[in-house]
């Protein structure tokens, strides 16, 4: 998402600037913040100490982004070389930002600008596209909702064109972003629109030269029967999906409100693995350490892990954040176990990735070439979200081409065309 909301910055700049690569000759340099976590924030500091060293003096420094909305105007306080603060949702008051002296929003409301930018799309292969903005979910460990303020919908009209502008432009892959996109459909800023994420998937997958549709994140919540069957029935959705699990054990989910139990996320997984086959893989993201977890819970989450053999799993100790309930619970977590059940989970993940890479191996996967690399390979991802290489030039780029694996790595598979 932070990915996008800089794409847009560019998008709406981009005729009175040009890029560059060097802060020190840049006239502006944007940096673009994640909250989620505490480590990111403190990087954020020593970030801006260190470009205020290089850049010009008569050049601007905006900080953008979640950090950005969540300590607004201490951020120039602690930092008074920073020129402006703008908010994850303030995108579109970049132009206003920059000529402004020490211009701070970090505004939540609702401004229907924030969805239409000039067009920007610098991956000539994919196209990130955002159907939503803000999350109306309570997770007690969770700043976002403070940051990015209450869930909307973009209206289907904006999403539609941006993706026949894309394809029209020679973009197979379909990138949807928000922060609960199987949610999409329930709040639109007009009450008689009215759509779902599976009708929303259904009329995208129609548009031709659009080959392929990644989406991310679903809720595990909302994944109902509908949902998974137009997931597993639709070629066009490639066959890899995230389903943020956070814990195993009932008692944290809760804790958590995440509003399903572990037995409703086994049965999604395994209803989905049912439906599409092997070819499908699963990514997950992990909180360990969460107030309250004991060693049985934890094993929960363990069990969980070797069930649903996870492909990718984001794996974080928990960190406590301001605004958020589990930040006042008083069983927090001592740091030293924390690590310790991350250690665990993260080895016994590469156990299980390892068994899963090795036996790709002499399979065929369906490869988009998107990246030309320096010692003659040509990178791209499988439907099912593997990174793969074979050897070859700039012919492949863009095209969508049968592999067979012929030695599988556990981030990267090695193939030849067939
Ligand atoms: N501590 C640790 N991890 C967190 N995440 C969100 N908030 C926290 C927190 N306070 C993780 C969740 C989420 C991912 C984007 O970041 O796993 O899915
Ligand atoms: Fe945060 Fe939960 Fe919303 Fe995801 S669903 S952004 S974890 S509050």
């Amino acid at each position: 998402m932070n990915v996008r909301d800089s794409e847009h910055f560019v998008a709406q700049l981009k005729d009175e600037y040009d890029l560059c690569d060097d802060a020190s000759q840049a006239d502006l340099v944007l940096i673009n913040t994640c909250s989620v976590r505490e480590k990111p924030v403190q990087k954020l500091f020593s970030e801006i100490g260190a470009l205020n060293k290089i850049m010009k003096p008569s050049s601007k420094l905006g900080v953008c982004g979640c950090t950005a909305s969540h300590l607004g105007k201490d951020i120039i306080k602690r930092a008074p070389y920073v020129d402006f603060v703008l908010g994850a949702r303030n995108v579109s008051k970049i132009k206003q930002a920059i000529n402004t002296s020490k211009f701070v929003s970090v505004d939540i409301n609702h401004d229907e600008t924030e969805f239409a930018f000039n067009d920007y799309r610098p991956n000539p292969y994919k196209s990130y596209i955002n159907i939503m903005v803000g999350c109306d979910k309570k997770c007690t460990y969770c700043i976002v909702p403070h940051t990015r303020g209450q869930e909307l919908s973009v209206p289907f009209s904006l999403i539609f064109n941006e993706a026949q502008k894309a394809s029209q432009a020679g973009v197979k892959e379909l990138f949807l972003l928000g922060q609960n996109v199987n949610n999409y459909g329930k709040h639109f800023s007009n009450p008689h629109e009215k759509m779902n994420f599976s009708a929303l998937l259904m009329r995208l997958s129609q548009i031709e030269g659009i080959e392929r549709i990644r989406f991310t994140s679903p809720h595990p919540l909302h994944m109902d029967d509908e949902f998974l069957e137009i997931f597993s029935q639709n070629s066009k959705i490639c066959k890899s999906i995230h389903m943020p699990l956070q814990s195993g054990s009932n008692a944290i989910l809760k804790a958590m409100k995440r509003g399903y139990t572990k037995e409703w996320f086994l049965d999604r997984a395994q209803k989905l693995k049912k439906l599409c086959g092997d070819n499908l893989s699963i990514s997950t993201d992990i909180i360990v350490g969460f107030p309250g977890e004991s060693q049985s819970d934890f094993n929960d989450t363990m069990d969980v892990l070797n069930e649903v053999r996870f492909e990718q799993v984001f794996s974080f100790k928990y960190s406590p954040r301001p605004h958020t309930l589990a930040a006042t619970m008083d069983n927090q977590i001592p740091a030293n176990i924390a690590s310790e059940r991350l250690t665990r989970l993260q080895a016994r993940h590469n156990e299980i990735l390892d068994e899963i890479t090795n036996s790709l191996e002499n399979n065929v996967l369906k490869v988009y070439f998107e990246e030309l690399r320096n010692d003659g390979f040509v990178g791209g991802r499988s439907d099912n979200n593997f990174a793969v290489q074979v050897k070859g030039s700039e012919e492949l780029l863009g095209q969508i081409l049968n592999v067979k694996i012929t030695q599988a790595k556990r981030m990267l598979l090695n193939g030849e065309l067939v």
